[in-house]
């Protein structure tokens, strides 16, 4: 068997940290992909909340959830991610999140995510994560604007304090194009 991609292995790190009934984030829903993945897992008695800018793509979405069965425990918002700290109350503990950074395959190129509000978000969720609980982000560098994300959140995840968190760098390093890579934060 080969060696999962950043993607692929997204999935496999979420679905060792998540199970029935826990909250969830999909920071960046467009298709839909990772919403539908994080339903499963958490099940009718969890709850995914999905945040995209783009609401032709959250409708899109909604309706593979609706067509699934999937869409009672799952709450999708047009917003930004930014607006994350919003959804969660005090006792609200999460279990796990994803960002997809970058922009949505096959749709507006110039609609990406941005350093400032990626990080803000990826604040927030800190704060409300369980032991074990993980942050994940699939970081792309290949467009305009890439390359300074990329660096925004390998500088945040390097000054993380080892003692409450650990991060976990994963990508192929010899691939051209600038393949994704995944950075994942381990709440200790
Ligand atoms: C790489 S795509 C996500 C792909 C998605 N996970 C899927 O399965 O199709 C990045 C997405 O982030 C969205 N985005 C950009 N800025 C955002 C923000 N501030 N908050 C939430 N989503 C944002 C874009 O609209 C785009 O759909």
């Amino acid at each position: 068997m080969n060696l999962p991609n950043a993607l692929a292995y997204s999935h496999t790190l979420l679905s060792e940290c998540v199970g029935p009934g826990d909250t969830v984030v999909d920071a960046t829903v467009g298709n839909g992909h990772d919403t539908l993945f994080l339903a499963n897992l958490v099940g009718h008695s969890g709850r995914v909340i999905g945040f995209d800018i783009q609401p032709a793509a959250l409708q899109e979405t909604q309706t593979q959830l609706n067509l699934t069965g999937l869409a009672p425990q799952v709450s999708l918002h047009a917003m930004g991610h930014e607006h994350v700290g919003e959804f969660l109350t005090a006792e609200t503990q999460v279990a796990g999140a994803i960002f997809n950074l970058g922009y949505l395959p096959g749709g507006d190129k110039s609609l990406i995510t941005h350093p400032s509000t990626t990080l803000t978000a990826v604040k927030a969720l800190l704060d409300h994560l369980h032991r074990g609980g993980r942050v994940i982000l699939v970081v792309y560098s290949g467009h305009p604007g890439g390359l300074t994300e990329r660096d925004a959140v390998l500088d945040f995840c390097q000054q993380l304090p080892q003692k409450s968190y650990q991060v976990l760098q994963y990508g192929f390093i010899n691939q051209i194009h600038h393949p994704p890579f995944l950075l994942a934060i381990e709440r200790r």
